[in-house]
């Protein structure tokens, strides 16, 4: 089809010109941002004018107007440069995606759900280093005061830090015992009714811990009979082993294979908390960091709990 118009010659350095005097209605001014002589600005308009075929400015007195055609190229020009604007952010964003690292720092009942997001992270980023780092609460509270991931796992915040945190899963807690528990299989079982048997605790510093005596304090109760057990696993192995039974995040049972446990039905469980995706706000966030917060937040995993 033969074109009327020679729109199409029109070049981007000559539309930036052009967009320059129109924004500021002035050649010297425009001449002076794109450290460009005076005359070589009016030489480019003069070309672009001769090329649209119709008047772009016109001059009234000392003043520079955009006529009617000069407003619809100036909005043109605006529209371009924004899209180029846009896919130079894109290309930028891929060569930072293309390297760089992510430290992610999680509490250790977070290691269960985690994985599980960082999968197919990688999958799409295969070029950006994952570091992965677990500790409980205490660990990963004292790693945020050292300043040393770029995000962070919590369910039960720290305070004292200026933090910006995301809601990304629910966490809750639910009472754990062997399989052949007496009250195994029974409804609203009463916490008292637990009183006789031996409570498995994580460690003091330990979150699950933390939001356990929390709760049971705002009941005014307390943990009795208590044996101490470092690690999520462990404490699943001592319940199987009769030992006694504990209070987990429902996540950390997710992949047992053995029936050994069973999840007891006790009045006012789960204690409910959830996970936050968290950084500290004075952090600038790098393109991976970026990419992942936002791969988390499409996937946000909500398993059926
Ligand atoms: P933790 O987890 O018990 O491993 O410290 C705490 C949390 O879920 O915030």
């Amino acid at each position: 089809m033969k074109k009327r118009f020679h729109t199409r010659q029109l070049t981007f350095r000559q539309l930036e010109t052009f967009k320059e005097v129109a924004e500021r209605l002035s050649v010297t001014e425009a001449a002076a941002a794109l450290h460009l002589a005076q005359p070589t600005i009016s030489t480019q308009i003069a070309r672009i004018t001769s090329t649209v075929g119709v008047p772009l400015f016109e001059h009234i007195g000392k003043r520079l107007f955009l006529t009617d055609m000069g407003r619809d190229l100036l909005a043109t020009s605006r529209e371009l440069f924004d899209a180029i604007d846009r896919l130079e952010m894109r290309l930028a964003q891929r060569a930072g995606l293309a390297t760089g690292s992510l430290r992610i720092c999680a509490v250790t009942t977070a290691k269960y759900l985690v994985p599980a997001i960082l999968g197919p992270f990688c999958k799409r980023y295969p070029g950006i280093e994952v570091q992965f780092h677990i500790g409980n609460r205490a660990e990963v509270v004292a790693r945020i005061e050292a300043n040393l991931d770029d995000l962070y796992v919590f369910s039960h915040l720290p305070e004292n830090f200026d933090l910006v945190a995301l809601p990304f899963a629910d966490n809750p807690l639910v009472v754990v015992a062997p399989y052949d528990h007496p009250l195994a299989g029974q409804e609203s079982i009463q916490w008292e009714q637990l009183r006789e048997d031996r409570m498995l605790v994580r460690e003091v510093g330990s979150g699950t811990r933390h939001a356990i005596e929390q709760h049971l304090a705002s009941k005014g109760e307390r943990l009795k009979r208590t044996m101490t057990i470092a690690s999520n696993e462990a404490i699943k192995e001592s319940i199987a082993a009769g030992l006694g039974i504990s209070i987990l995040s429902r996540h950390s049972l997710r992949h047992i294979t053995s029936r050994r446990l069973v999840e007891l039905d006790v009045t006012g469980f789960p204690i409910h908390s959830k996970w936050y995706l968290v950084y500290l706000r004075s952090r600038v966030n790098s393109p991976p960091v970026n990419a992942f917060l936002e791969h988390s937040a499409l996937l946000q995993t909500k398993p059926a709990l």
